[in-house]
């Protein structure tokens, strides 16, 4: 039989520590700017809360909530936007903030959309970056970590909508139970 376990990644204080870090250097690359800040539900609502609250400059919030169909922890390809935004960001300072990058199409496919709207500028900040995961070419302006490849919980993630309130970063694992 093959059982679930998890295994701590990040745990509190490291989390914390870089998200200030990131929140630093966000406060000085935008220094007297207000921007807008788009989280992506629902994975980012902890991580862009944290975020937002470490930064010093004023920023209003947002949210879009996108689907990407598919079974399990396979991301099918097909994003599809299931909530929009409900500000105007023509001209405006867009940051996006995003749980994890996985294979890329999410946020691509997002990007292309809000640029549409002809933001003044618009970056990514994501959480954590599985670079070596992508099928499609993207880069995040910000991360706060970079990890190898496996499935992880916690700090908003999810595996089949568990584990998000979970304050530190787990790795799940696959183990074998004798029975
Ligand atoms: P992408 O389109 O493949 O880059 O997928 C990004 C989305 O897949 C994220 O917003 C997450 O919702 C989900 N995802 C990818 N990897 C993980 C993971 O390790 N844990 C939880 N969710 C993940
Ligand atoms: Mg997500």
């Amino acid at each position: 039989m093959e059982k679930m376990r998890r295994k701590i990644l990040f745990p509190r204080d490291v989390i914390e520590r870089r998200v200030q870090e990131i929140a630093a250097q966000l406060s000085a690359d935008y220094a007297g700017r207000e921007i807008i800040v788009i989280g992506i539900l629902k994975g980012a609502f902890i991580f862009m809360a944290d975020l937002i609250r470490a930064m010093n400059i004023p920023c209003k919030v947002d949210f879009v909530r996108v689907a990407s169909y598919g079974a399990g922890s396979e991301s099918s390809g097909k994003v599809v936007l299931t909530k929009d935004i409900e500000t105007s960001i023509k001209d405006k300072d867009i940051l996006v903030v995003e749980d994890i990058i996985d294979t890329g199409l999410t946020l691509t496919y997002l990007v292309n959309w809000l640029r549409e709207r002809n933001p003044k500028s618009l970056k990514v900040c994501a959480f954590l970056d599985k670079r070596k995961r992508r099928k499609v070419h993207f880069e995040a302006d910000y991360a706060c970590f970079t990890i190898d490849d496996g499935f992880v919980v916690g700090y908003g993630l999810d595996f089949n909508e568990q584990a998000r309130f979970l304050p530190e970063v787990y790795i799940m694992e696959q183990t074998e139970v004798k029975e």
